[in-house]
C-alpha cells in the first residue's frame, strides 16, 4: 500500500484557450493537511474542482489511493467538498442536512441516525440538532456543512476558503477545530486560502502557487523562514525585498530597490536579498534613514524609514523609546538576517 492519498501528474486544467494551470505535479500523503496557498487567479480552486471531478483535465492524471480517477465520475471518487458559501439546506433541520447524503446512498436509518449523531458530536452541534440553518451562527452552520461531508467517511476532504465567511474571531477558532478534527479523524485535507497566516497556522505541508505553477512547497517553517524566490519571500511578509545590483569589491555589494542604492559592507551571490522587518536593525547601524512612520502594534512599534534605497519597514520591541517621525536614525541591514533569493522559478 502507498502512502498517497492524493497524486496528481502532468495535470493540464483549461477553461477553453485559457490554460488556468499548465502542468501540475503534487503528490498528497495519507492523512496529511495540505494548504494550497497564493493570490487570487492562480488556480487554487481550478485544481481543487479537478481533484474533486468537477472539472475534465486537458491532459494529465488523477490518482486517488492508487487508482487512476481522472474519468472516474464526481459522485463516485471518494471526495468530500466544503465550500466558502455553507451551501446549507434551509428547509432541513441540522440533523437532516447532515442525514442528507447518506439518505441519497441509501443508508439503513438505523445506521444514518448513528453515523449522523457521531458527525455532530465530532464538531461539537450535538445540542443544536433540530435546528434549522438559519437559527445557527456563521460558524455553526461552517460546522454542519463540514460534518455533512464528514459522515460520508471520504478519502480525501477538499476545503476550499471554507473559513472566508466568518469573523477574526470564529476565524480563529474553526481553524483550531478543524485542525484538532483532523488530527481526530486522520483524514486527508486539502485546504485553499490565500491567507498565508491561515496556511502557516494549519498545514502541515504548504503549497504555494503562482499563476498555475507550484512556486514552492514546504512545511510552514520552511516557507516562513526559507522562502526561495522573490515571490515566495513576498507571500510569507518578507517586506524589505532588494535586487543585488553587483558586488563592488571583495567584501560589499550595492543592493538597490526601484528608487535607489545603498551600500552593505558584505557580498552575496544571490540576485536578491530580503528582510523581514524584525529582521532590521534600527538605533545603530552604517545607514542613515528619516522615520515616515510608527504605528504602536502592542509588542512592537512598526517603522517605515524613508532611505536611499527607498522605503524601509523594520520592527523594534515596544519596550525601546520611540523614535518621532522625522527624526534620522541609523539603521542596519544585517547579513545574519538576510534571506538570499532568487528572481523566479
Ligand atoms: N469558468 C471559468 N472560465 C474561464 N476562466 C476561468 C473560469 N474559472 C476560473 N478561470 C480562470 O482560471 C484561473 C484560475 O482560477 P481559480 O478560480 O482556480 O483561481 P483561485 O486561485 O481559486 O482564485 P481565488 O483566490 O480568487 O478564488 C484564473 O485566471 C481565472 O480567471
Ligand atoms: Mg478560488
Amino acid at each position: 500500500m502507498s502512502d498517497t492519498a492524493v497524486s496528481l501528474q502532468n495535470l493540464t486544467l483549461a477553461y477553453g484557450e485559457t490554460v488556468a494551470v499548465p502542468s501540475l505535479n503534487l503528490d498528497i500523503h495519507k492523512g496529511e493537511l495540505v494548504a494550497l496557498l497564493g493570490p487570487s487567479g492562480c488556480g487554487k480552486t481550478t485544481t481543487m474542482r479537478a481533484i474533486a471531478g468537477l472539472m475534465t483535465p486537458r491532459s494529465g492524471t488523477i490518482m486517488i489511493d492508487g487508482v487512476d480517477v481522472t474519468k472516474v465520475s464526481a459522485n463516485k471518487r471518494g471526495v468530500g467538498l466544503v465550500f466558502q458559501s455553507y451551501a446549507l439546506f434551509p428547509h432541513l433541520s441540522g440533523f437532516e442536512n447532515v442525514a442528507f447524503g447518506l439518505r441519497l446512498k441509501r443508508t439503513p436509518a438505523a445506521v444514518i441516525t448513528q453515523k449522523v449523531e457521531a458527525g455532530l458530536e465530532l464538531v461539537g452541534l450535538s445540542h443544536l440538532a433540530e435546528r434549522m440553518p438559519a437559527e445557527l451562527s456563521g460558524g455553526q452552520q461552517q460546522r454542519l456543512s463540514l460534518a455533512r461531508s464528514l459522515v460520508m467517511e471520504p478519502k480525501v476532504l477538499l476545503l476550499d476558503e471554507p473559513l472566508s465567511n466568518l469573523d477574526a474571531r470564529l476565524r480563529l477558532e474553526m481553524r483550531t477545530e478543524l485542525q484538532t478534527l483532523q488530527r481526530q479523524t486522520g483524514i486527508t485535507m486539502v485546504f485553499v486560502t490565500h491567507d498565508q497566516a491561515e496556511a502557516l497556522a494549519l498545514a502541515d505541508r504548504i503549497v504555494l502557487m503562482k499563476d498555475g505553477v507550484i512556486e514552492q512547497t514546504g512545511t510552514p517553517e520552511d516557507l516562513y523562514n526559507r522562502p526561495n524566490t522573490v515571490f515566495a519571500a513576498d507571500f510569507v511578509g518578507f517586506e524589505n525585498i532588494f535586487k543585488v545590483s553587483g558586488n563592488t569589491a571583495s567584501n560589499s555589494m550595492v543592493i538597490a530597490s526601484d528608487t535607489g542604492e545603498l551600500n552593505l559592507n558584505y557580498r552575496s551571490d544571490a540576485s536578491h536579498l530580503a528582510w523581514r522587518p524584525e529582521g532590521v536593525i534600527i538605533g545603530s547601524g552604517p545607514h542613515a534613514g528619516v522615520v515616515a512612520g510608527v504605528a504602536f502594534a502592542g509588542n512592537k512599534r512598526e517603522y517605515v524609514i524613508t532611505t536611499d534605497a527607498g522605503k524601509i519597514r523594520a520592527d523594534v520591541d515596544a519596550s525601546e523609546s520611540a523614535v518621532q517621525i522625522g527624526e534620522t536614525v541609523s539603521f542596519e541591514l544585517p547579513e545574519s538576517s538576510a534571506r538570499p533569493l532568487r528572481e523566479a522559478l
